[in-house]
């Protein structure tokens, strides 16, 4: 999704703001630009890569700018539509993430008042109505315009003559990064890791006027005050670090990241997570995307271990449930805390009396501002599109919030946290068998369609292997209960189909077995995920990966870095740009 940048300071704008628009190229995007403010606002802006932009700028001077990446929802990518937008005047220039719904009734209406528009994005309202309302304070003239806008907004808007930079939000994220006579804005953190670690972050309603030396934010007109925080994520752990990808980086990070994770919660004496009258009596699990697949095991593994009922929902639908039937105890599961559908999720939920608690790996996310309760993730900043550790994260999270109200008895509560704290071992030992791996999904790419089937808690893991193939290495592939296939879907397999089984060691496993011989029946080359020495499956399956053998219900963590690797590498040979697959964004701030 579109990302924000601005700089106000004692430096050179220029080149921080082409940085910080570089360090946001992980969200997806399709056109850039930047204005700075010295003697009158420069504007730059295409539909080219921000490597492309910077080498066709002059040099510009000035210590006042703003940036963009734009991923386009009103008009084309081109050069008119892409960011920043000015007023008429061309002296207030703004950059925008979010969707303004009321921008066609605002601009037929600044039309008739003469204004002249020049893009079909629904930004350009926001440059006419703060040129509208200017009067020589830009503070009060922002504050009017979003008076008259309905949506959701991040806002930088930069005037020629004005000494600071005002900024506005609603439901889209804006992070102030604090430095030493030099402010900066972005609309995520790693934008500006380079410069600072202690942030500050707007909430809804919001509006602020940043210079180099001081930070004022406004609330319904009167002065407010937000917290400074230390962000515990280094630039270094925002870069590739000798990988050709973040994605692949990301993969080899997550022994570490389980630890960490594993470590944020070990010591707690008490259950990390608060529950209405102290009882857990059932659990509404949201989520969209992977973290739904995480919200999939999440369900199985509390109604295993804890024997109650839980529903797990996409946020996308419950919110179009006519019905908001909620349980005292939600948890709403999203990596980037920003997801639109989760938001509105968790709003809805606050709203019909639910606790709602968040699982996620941004600290001072919307999602954990929602939330009564946050639950953070310990898997450090995550640049590639696709998620990989932050589900892994998620999934050790949810194992350790099951287990901390687990009713097993305690030996066996006891040797289930052994074996958890254990799965980073586990995981390296599946990232030893990378090369074999890698082997297998080069000849998956060799197709354009693929099945993918588990049963159990290993279904959410076909689930996400399916997803991680689709969405990076471009092959049509769907994941099914391995007992659905003949349900309809026998009728596609052929020689032309893979189909990758997931067979875990468990209650399930006979019945994959007999899935399997039927697939092979029908001319579909198996390519199976199982458990070590499982020799029956090495002879029934065309090709077989090995995981090492782990408990039934942590062995989603070792078959979902199979799953990665599989579409890591069949990406690759492919020639997709893996981090950065077309049409997706890191961030989903759109319903
Ligand atoms: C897939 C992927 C997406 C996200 C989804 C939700 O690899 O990354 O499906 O999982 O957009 O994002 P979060 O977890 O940030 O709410």
């Amino acid at each position: 999704m579109c990302g924000i940048v601005g700089y106000i300071g004692k430096r050179q704008a220029q080149p921080i703001l082409l940085n910080s628009l570089a360090r946001l190229e992980y969200r997806g995007y399709d056109s850039c630009g930047i204005a700075l403010a010295s003697s009158g606002v420069a504007v730059y802006k295409d539909a080219v890569r921000v490597a492309e932009l910077a080498k066709s700028l002059p040099h510009l001077e000035g210590t006042v700018g703003i940036g963009h990446t734009r991923w386009a929802t009103h008009g084309a990518p081109c050069q008119k539509n892409a960011h920043p937008h000015t007023d008429c005047t061309g002296k207030i220039a703004v950059v925008h993430n979010g969707v303004i719904t009321n921008y066609q009734q605002l601009t037929n209406q600044l039309t008739k008042e003469g204004h002249k528009f020049l893009s079909e994005t629904d930004t350009e309202v926001i440059a006419h109505l703060v040129e509208k309302y200017y009067s020589g304070n830009l503070v009060d003239a922002v504050e009017n315009a979003i008076r008259d806008i309905e949506g959701s907004y991040a806002v930088i808007v930069l005037a020629e003559d004005k000494p600071g930079i005002v900024v506005a939000r609603k439901d889209s994220p804006l992070v102030l990064g604090i430095g030493d006579r030099e402010n900066f804005i972005a609309s995520d953190v790693p934008a500006i890791l380079d410069y600072t670690n202690r942030v500050m972050y707007l909430e809804d309603g919001d509006v602020g006027v940043v210079t180099p030396d001081s930070v004022s934010i406004r609330r319904d007109g009167k002065e407010v005050v937000r917290e400074t925080q230390k962000i515990l994520w280094s630039s270094e752990e925002a870069k590739k670090g000798g990988y050709e990808h973040f994605m692949l980086k990301e993969i080899h990070e997550q022994p570490r990241v389980i630890r960490d994770t594993i470590s944020e919660y070990v010591l707690a004496t008490e259950p990390v997570l608060a529950v209405p009258d102290g009882r857990l009596d059932s659990v509404l699990l949201l989520a969209c995307g992977t973290s739904y697949h995480a919200a999939l095991v999440g369900k199985y593994v509390f109604e295993e271990l804890l024997g109650i009922p839980v529903r797990a929902e996409l946020a996308s639908e419950f919110n179009y449930f006519r019905n908001c039937l909620t349980t005292p105890l939600s948890i709403a599961i999203t990596q980037s805390g920003e997801t639109a559908d989760t938001l509105k999720a968790m709003k809805r939920l606050k709203e019909a009396g639910s606790r709602v608690a968040a699982i996620t790996n941004v600290v001072g996310s919307t999602a954990s501002r929602i939330a009564h309760q946050t639950i953070y993730t310990r898997a450090g900043p995550e640049m590639s599109v696709a998620a990989t550790k932050s589900f892994i994260a998620q999934l050790v999270a949810l194992y350790w919030l099951a287990l901390s109200f687990s009713r097993l008895d305690a030996r066996t509560a006891l040797e289930l946290k052994m074996k958890l704290r254990q799965l980073p071992e586990k995981v390296i030992e599946v990232l030893d068998n990378e090369s074999r791996i890698a082997e297998h999904a080069e000849f998956l790419a060799k197709y354009e369609d693929a099945f993918y089937i588990g049963r159990g808690i290993n279904y959410a893991i076909a689930m996400e292997g399916a997803l991680k193939l689709k969405e990076i290495a471009y092959i049509h592939s769907e994941a099914y209960a391995a007992g659905e296939l003949k349900h309809g879907p026998f009728a596609l397999l052929s020689k032309d189909t893979p189909v990758i089984a997931i067979v875990a060691d468990d209650s399930t496993r006979e019945a994959v077995l007999t899935n399997i011989k039927e697939i092979k029946a029908r001319g579909s080359p198996v390519l199976a995920v199982a458990a070590e020495g499982d020799e029956a499956i090495t002879e029934l399956a065309d090709f077989t990966i090995s995981v090492p053998d782990t408990d039934p219900v942590l062995s989603p963590i070792v078959n979902t870095v199979v799953m990665q690797l599989l579409a890591y590498y069949a990406a690759r040979k492919r020639k997709c740009p893996v981090d950065f697959p077309r049409n997706l964004a890191k961030c989903v701030t759109v319903e």
